[in-house]
């Protein structure tokens, strides 16, 4: 069971996320406004972002509550202040932090010494509120989650390994198409494989896009340089050359396969423009989507799911 905070995937049992799922539905389509009155979110940022950013402020303010944005340079995480002051200190004003950091650990350390909830907006090692809104995306598209192929293509990066966990816990088969050098973490892997043997997902890591991307239902891509690895920017389009997701990848896919990526994209680095702005192309219902499953997760975070609505 999800406890106070939501670093990782690996913070939810497959019963969370089924439960998320079903609630980020239900409020899509309309349903238990008011949720997160009286409640607010501090949103502390290390790197940039649009959706992450733009969806929590939403998603509090739709439900009733208010955001606070605190940008890189108003904090300097760790360097105008200690984490643990920071985290103190917040917890006094808000009820909840969502943060979006460089090193994992600065994460951990702020959840470590906060009283009040810590979301993941990203990190370098995951970004699990990007994972289990493309479930949503998914079952939106596909109707159910379990037997689904999923066939990730590119880098072993953050949002692969939130994705990765999330398919494992939830019954999708995963496929993960890396360079050598660029694979997922053994750690993560060791995770999933852990959860893939409950739920019975099968996983394959291979070097080859072909071998991942064929019979999927799913083909997703991410960029082949995060942020905070600008420098390794040229060594990486060499790297990842032959990883684009273009018509040729995805004609291998099944016919009614959709192409997933989380934005913002490089077009022709990982993906093709064709692809990338083709009727395939799901990524503007995954970017809607991080919108209700946020709200979904600060609802059951902040504890008001349960509270039944008038007239609801
Ligand atoms: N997908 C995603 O997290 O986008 P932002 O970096 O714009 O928040
Ligand atoms: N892997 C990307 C995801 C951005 C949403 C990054 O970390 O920059």
């Amino acid at each position: 069971m999800l406890g106070k905070d939501l670093l990782s995937v690996s913070d939810l049992a497959s019963e969370d996320i089924r439960l998320l799922l079903r609630d980020a539905a239900d409020i899509k389509a309309g349903g238990r406004l008011s949720l997160l009155s009286g409640k607010t979110l501090a949103i502390m940022f290390e790197k940039p972002s649009l959706r992450t950013r733009v969806s929590f402020e939403m998603a509090m303010r739709q439900l009733g509550g208010e955001a606070i944005y605190l940008s890189p340079a108003e904090v300097g995480l760790g360097e105008r202040e200690s984490v643990p002051d920071i985290a103190r200190a917040l917890s006094r004003y808000v009820d909840a932090i969502a943060a979006r950091t460089f090193s994992h650990q600065t994460l951990e350390t702020l959840a470590g010494h906060a009283e009040v909830p810590v979301i993941n907006a990203l990190s370098d090692l995951e970004h699990p509120c990007q994972a289990l809104a493309d479930l949503l995306t998914i079952c939106e598209k596909k109707h159910d989650l379990a037997g689904l192929t999923l066939a990730f293509i590119g880098d072993g990066n953050n949002v692969a390994h939130s994705l990765m966990l999330a398919s494992a816990l939830s019954g999708v088969n995963f496929r993960v198409a890396s360079p050598p050098g660029y694979r997922v973490r053994e750690e993560i892997l060791k995770l999933v494989q852990g959860y893939a043997a409950a739920s019975g997902a099968e996983i394959v890591l291979t070097e080859e896009p072909a071998e991942a991307a064929s019979g999927a239902d799913v083909i997703y891509t991410d960029v082949w340089t995060s942020m905070g690895q600008e420098a390794e920017a040229k060594e990486r389009r060499r790297v990842f050359r032959r990883y684009q997701v273009n018509d040729e990848l995805m004609s291998l896919a099944k016919e009614d396969a959709i192409l997933m990526h989380p934005l913002p994209a490089h077009r022709g680095e990982e993906v093709s423009p064709s692809v990338l702005d083709g009727p395939r192309s799901v990524v503007f219902d995954q970017a809607e989507n991080r919108l209700h499953l946020q709200k979904a997760l600060l609802a059951m975070m902040l504890g008001s799911l349960e509270i039944p609505l008038p007239g609801y």
